[in-house]
This record gives C-alpha cells, structure tokens and sequence, in this order.
C-alpha cells in the first residue's frame, strides 16, 4: 500500500483503469484466469503455461483465447496485432508497419521479422524540400507523400507462413467480429480522437471512420462501429494476404493516392516484401541479448549501450543512484550519436553493425566517460566504429506454453500515422516517411538528427527506433520487451533490462521504475517526474541538462523467472494488460 502512495497520481489512477480492466474478462464472461489486479501495480502477473502483455486489453484477451485453443505464440501474435488494428487504431495497424523477433523452442533459435514500410518507387532523396530547400512539414507528415508502402500484412504473413500452426482464415476471425460489432469508446480512444482532430478531420474519409456524423468525438462507453474495416478483414480472409498487395484493396489504396498527390502504385504495393533477417545478438553479464537489426537502429544501440555498461558496475552503485543514471546518460549519449551518422537500411548502405555492437568498440567509447562529470553533447560526435568492423508505436510480447516467444513493436509512426484511411476500405495509412532524413542536419518530428545513411531512396526503409527485444538465459527465453516512444523506446528497453539484470527488480517493479533519456541531440536529460529529486540535483551538479519528461516509454513486458512467468504491462499509458493462463 504505501508503494502505491508514493506514486504520482497519474499511475494510482492507471491502477484504478488496471482493475477495472481486470475485470473485463469477468464481465464479457470469459473463462480465462486473469490475476491482474490494482496491487498488482509491483506485482507482476504470474502464470505457468502462457502469457500475453499488451497495450490494449482486448487484444490481450484474444491473444489468451488463441494460446488456450491450443495456438502457438505466433498465431496469438498474428490476431493480438489484428485486433490493435480495431482496439487501438492509433498505434496497431494494419496501413502501418513493424519488427518482430520470433524465438523458436524446439530449434532454439531466434529469427527477425522485418515488415517495415518502404518508400515507392518514385520517391526521391528532396521530395519534402520546398521551393527555399525548406523541409515541407505537412508533406512529411500528413499527405498522401508521407506514407510507405505498408508491411504488416506481408509481415503477418510471412510469420505466420513460416511458424504459425492455426488456419490464417481463424486468426482473422476476432478482429472481424470486433470492427463488425463495434468496440465501447474508452477514455483513452476519446483523448487521442479529441487531440488529433485537426489532422484526422482534414480526411473526410477518416472523419468519417472515427468521428460521429457531425463531427463530435465518440463519448466513453458508446460504441465505436468499423464496417470497412470488417470488410477488409474478410476479404483478407477469404482471399489471402496478398489480397491486400493485389485486387481491389490494392486499387482502392493507389486509386486514392493517385487523386491526391501520392506517388504510391500498384507496382510498389506488389513488389513489397517483408524479410527474415538475422537478429543483431549481444552479451550483457552472462545472458544472450537479441534485437532488431537495420533498418532498426535499436537492436544495434542497445546492445552497443549494453557493452558500454558492462564494464561499469552499475549493479553495485544502485538502481536509479544519480552514479547509475550517470552512467547510462552517458552509454546513451554516445549512442544516440552513432545512431545520427551510422544507421540507415543496410539493403542500401553498409551499416558497421558489427563494429557498433563490438565490446571493443564499446570500451573504447567507455573510456570516453567521465566518472562525474557529464560529457557536453557539443563536444562529442558520432565515434568511428569501423576497425571494428569485420565485414506512436506499440508493442506486445507473447509466450507459449512450448516456450516460443513473439516480442512484436508495431507502428503508423504519429499517433494515427498521417491521418489517413482510404475510402471503403478502413485501412488507416502510416507516416513513415517522416523516419527518413528529409534533409541531412535537420531534426525529424522526434528531435532526432539523421544524415547521409538516412536519405530518401526509392524503395528504401526508413530508420527506426522499435526494438522489440529477447533476453535468454541459457538459451532459454528469460525477459521478452518491448515499447513504444520514439527514441525513447530504446532507452525504455535498455532500463528494462537493467533494472532486472543488474538491480534485480521483478519486472513490475521494473517497469514501474521511474525512466531516463538521452539522445545526445538535443544536450537534455530527460527525466520523468518521479525520479526523486536528490537525484536530479546530483545529475545537474554533474552537468547533465536535467529537464522533466512526461512519461517515457509503455513496456509489455513477460520475465520467466523459477516461479514461473511473470509479466508487466506499463502503467504509463491507459488500457494496457497482461494475462496469463
Ligand atoms: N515510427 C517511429 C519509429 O519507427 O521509430
């Protein structure tokens, strides 16, 4: 009791939304166990057969339901990201794209799922340039230029082709019956409609879809009704996946491009694939660390941060101590450093990753650091990794009952992407193109610099951040972790991992613990709210920028422990739930 006191009112109100989303399970009559409940808030759920942490309840209860019906975690993983589509359109998609790491139990091994979007054919390296060589903001983000040709169904696609055991058709079937019958309006839906009303109302389409007929946002409890969208889930259905590459939904979307300004054609929507990629693997004190590779840049940077912390003993100078978050503002300072000149799509451009996640690299780097004194960002640049070279977001986390694991992120970019859903299909369109670099030196919407590695090209990947990620230990699944944020998200993870390997925090506690970031640029450490204020004061006498960030990441986090599994979903962001069965 006296730890939830002593949080923010924020999170004692999300524990209040966390109970009443307990109970939903109750109420719809569902015969699943769920033990998440308001003192829970450091109590992490706990089960012995699966586990689903999402940041929608629903989504979670289906991806329950398709583990129970004897589903592995790939199946689950195929209906929980169907039915965000429905539940929580501004982030889950299907007009979007995503990384998803897949742990294999009877192989032992760990794949990447790269189902990012990718930039049509005609795009060029000064698309968003005005006329003065001025990057276009509204072009960047809400046009019809914006957006990438989708990946998630291809993504869905190819996971499920290559590890799923249900019927493609069944796995539809929840988020049919969900945009069929319509979902209540929750407060969370209501806040996010209300703050992107300009940009959604600009598409009538979209005013359409999600807004009553006069404009007004859906009150709480009312129910909010997706009959495109339902029609698209049944065509994609009956008719396969590729029913969304090719055929009417394909027309329907280039149809839409074509009146509008867009550049996306029928040929790019055919030619889109979405790859199995070799994972970027790590150590970090005894347990094998796997990420996203490029065109993910979180895979990379935190395992490069790992490697930089290793050598520091983090374990003994506390969790949270201002010499902890010292060290890791540094770890990320570096990071984020390389990150702005190294990483792009490596299908079109070397990225060092070997080198960037070498530990010899990382020690160079650590010896960089100060021990208590902060490294100004003006004095510090992307490091050179090379001779070590030899050659709005959501995520969910899933494992089954034989030990496979999904650790999925997936993402429109803005909070309902560019704002667009193409007329009678329901299909809501990302922004993706806003993760390239519009023009070298020139922050994008997340403040992030990016350069050369990042520019425009036809067919090209955008940078990202998401980094779903997998922990083992002893080559079995231990945290599986992910979030959404931005930038932020790869610190979210990198804490994660900290707060349980070197403090460890059960994983509700982890994701309870109050978060820092740092991105080299901007020199700011930000910091959220409850981070005790000794603390801040210590890191500004150190000569960190201490700034104060509202909430930093929204982990969905499962930790296998020797009772069994555990799990967490962040209190950050109303809605979210983990179950266990
Ligand atoms: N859309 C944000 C990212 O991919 O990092």
């Amino acid at each position: 009791m006296c730890k939830v006191k002593r949080r923010s009112s924020f999170k004692t109100f999300v524990a209040g939304c966390c109970f009443l989303f307990a109970l939903l399970p109750v109420v719809a009559g569902a015969q699943l166990k769920n033990i998440y409940s308001q003192k829970d808030l450091f109590h992490p759920v706990l089960a012995q057969n699966g586990m689903v942490a999402s940041q929608e309840a629903t989504a979670t209860q289906i991806g329950v339901e398709i583990l129970q019906k004897g589903g592995n975690a790939i199946d689950a993983a195929v209906a929980v990201e169907l039915a965000l589509t429905v539940t929580l359109p501004r982030a889950g998609n299907i007009g979007g794209g995503g990384f998803m790491l897949v742990h294999l139990a009877e192989t032992g091994k760990t794949v990447a799922i790269d189902y990012r979007e990718t930039a049509p054919a005609k795009a060029g390296r000064d698309m968003f340039l005005d006329k003065e060589g001025k990057v276009d903001r509204d072009l960047l983000e809400s046009h019809p230029l914006s957006v990438g040709v989708p990946g998630t169904i291809a993504g869905l696609a190819l996971a499920h082709k290559s590890f799923g055991s249900l019927p493609w058709k069944e796995l539809l079937q929840p988020a049919i019956r969900l945009a069929e019958r319509g979902i209540p309006v929750t407060r969370d839906h209501v806040f996010t409609l209300l703050k992107g009303r300009e940009r959604l109302h600009k598409w009538p389409e979209t005013r359409r879809t999600y807004y009553k007929p006069d404009g007004s946002v859906y009150r709480v409890g009312e129910r909010l009704v997706l009959k495109d969208l339902a029609k698209t889930f049944r065509i994609l259905a009956e008719q396969g996946p590729s029913a969304f590459y090719e055929g009417d939904l394909a027309r329907k979307i280039v149809r839409f491009m074509e009146s509008h300004g867009g550049i996306m054609s029928l040929e790019d929507l055919k030619n889109y694939r979405a790859v199995i990629r070799e994972p970027v693997r790590g150590t970090y004190r005894g347990y094998q660390v796997f990420g996203m590779p490029p065109p993910s840049s979180g895979g990379v940077h935190v395992i490069q941060m790992l490697n930089i912390l290793e050598g520091l003993p983090i374990g003994e100078s506390g969790h949270n101590s201002a010499q902890t978050l010292h060290w890791i503002t540094e770890a990320m300072r570096r990071a984020f450093a390389d990150r702005s000149k190294h990483l792009g799509d490596n299908d079109f451009l070397k990225v060092p990753v070997s080198g960037l996640t070498s530990k010899a690299y990382a020690e160079e780097l650590r010896r960089t650091i100060e021990p208590q004194r902060a490294t100004l960002s003006s004095d510090l640049g992307p490091g050179d990794p090379f001779p070590y070279e030899s050659d709005e977001t959501t995520h969910f986390s899933i494992i089954d009952r034989q030990g496979n694991v999904v650790s999925n992120t997936t993402t429109l970019n803005f909070s309902f992407g560019s704002g667009i859903v193409v007329p009678g299909t329901g299909i809501l369109l990302n922004n993706e193109m806003d993760c390239f670099s519009a023009k070298a030196g020139i922050p994008n919407a997340y403040g992030l610099l990016g350069g050369e590695a990042n520019a425009v090209a036809p067919n090209k990947r955008p940078l990202s951040s998401m980094s779903p990620t997998l922990v083992l230990k002893d080559g079995k699944p231990f945290l599986i972790t992910g979030s959404p944020g931005g930038p932020r998200l790869i610190s979210a993870v990198l804490l994660q991992i900290i707060h349980v390997i070197d403090h460890g925090l059960n994983i509700a506690e982890a994701t309870n613990a109050p978060r820092i970031h740092h991105q080299w640029r901007p020199d700011k450490l930000r910091v959220e709210r409850d981070l005790n204020p000794d603390t801040r004061r210590l890191l500004e006498e150190r000569g960190h920028q201490v700034t104060i960030a509202n909430s930093i990441g929204s982990t969905q986090s499962i930790l296998k422990t020797p009772t069994g599994l555990t799990g967490a979903s962040d209190p950050r962001r109303p809605g979210a739930l983990t179950m266990g069965y």
